[in-house]
C-alpha cells in the first residue's frame, strides 16, 4: 500500500487573503497575552533566541504610547507589532509572525497597519533597531521602505559570545 502524503498546509497565498487586523491600547485581554507571547516565543526561537513571557507582553503593552497590532487568520492569531509613540516619533518594539503564517504578507500587512495608526497620532518617523545577522528581518525592512540609519557597534552578544552589531532603521511616515 502507497503512503499518502502528509497533509500539506494551505497555500500561504490563502493564508494572506484571509488575513484581518485588530489594534489593541492599554490593558490587554488575557487571550490576546497569551497569544502574543506564543508567536513571540515561536517566531524567536527560529533565531535561536527566547521570546517574551506573558507578564512582559501583558505589562510593555499598558506602558504610555504602547500601541499592539495583531493579524488574525478566521479566528488564529498570526503575528502582531508592537509599537510606542511619543510626540512625532515612534519606535517599533517588536514584529514577529507565527512560523505556519510567514512569507504569506503578514508583517507587511502589521506595517502597513501600524503606519495607518501611528499617522492618527501624528507621528512623522517610526524607528527600528534589529540585529544585523536577521536576515529576514532586515530583507523585510528594506522591502517595506526603512533606511539603516547607524549601527550600534557590537551591540547584541550571541551564545557563542560573538558580538554583533545594530543596525538602526527608519521609516518617515
Ligand atoms: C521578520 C518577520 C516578522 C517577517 O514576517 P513575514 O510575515 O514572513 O514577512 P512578509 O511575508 O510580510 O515578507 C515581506 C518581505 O520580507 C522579506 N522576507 C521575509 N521573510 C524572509 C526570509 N525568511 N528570507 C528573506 N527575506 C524575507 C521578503 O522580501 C518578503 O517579501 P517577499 O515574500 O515578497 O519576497 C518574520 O520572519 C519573523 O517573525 N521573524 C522572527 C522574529 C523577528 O525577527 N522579528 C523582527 C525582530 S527586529
Amino acid at each position: 500500500m502507497t503512503d499518502l502524503p502528509k497533509q500539506r498546509k494551505l497555500p500561504l497565498a490563502h493564508h494572506s487573503a484571509a488575513l484581518r487586523t485588530s489594534v489593541y491600547s492599554g490593558k490587554l485581554p488575557p487571550e490576546v497575552v497569551g497569544c502574543v507571547s506564543r508567536i513571540h516565543n515561536a517566531a524567536f526561537s527560529q533565531l535561536g533566541q527566547s521570546g517574551w513571557s506573558e507578564q512582559s507582553v501583558d505589562s510593555l503593552a499598558v506602558t504610555d504610547g504602547a500601541v499592539l497590532i495583531a493579524t488574525f487568520a478566521d479566528k488564529q492569531m498570526a503575528g502582531f507589532i508592537l509599537t510606542r509613540h511619543a510626540a512625532d516619533e515612534a519606535e517599533l518594539l517588536t514584529i514577529a509572525v507565527d512560523p505556519d503564517f510567514q512569507r504569506a504578507g503578514a508583517a507587511s500587512l502589521l506595517v502597513n497597519s501600524a503606519k495607518l495608526e501611528l499617522e492618527k497620532h501624528a507621528v512623522k518617523s517610526l524607528f527600528l533597531e534589529v540585529r544585523r545577522d536577521n536576515a529576514a528581518a532586515v530583507a523585510c525592512y528594506k522591502k517595506l521602505g526603512f533606511e539603516k540609519i547607524s549601527v550600534r557597534k557590537n551591540y547584541y552578544t550571541d551564545d557563542s559570545g560573538t558580538k554583533i552589531d545594530a543596525d538602526i532603521f527608519r521609516l518617515l511616515l
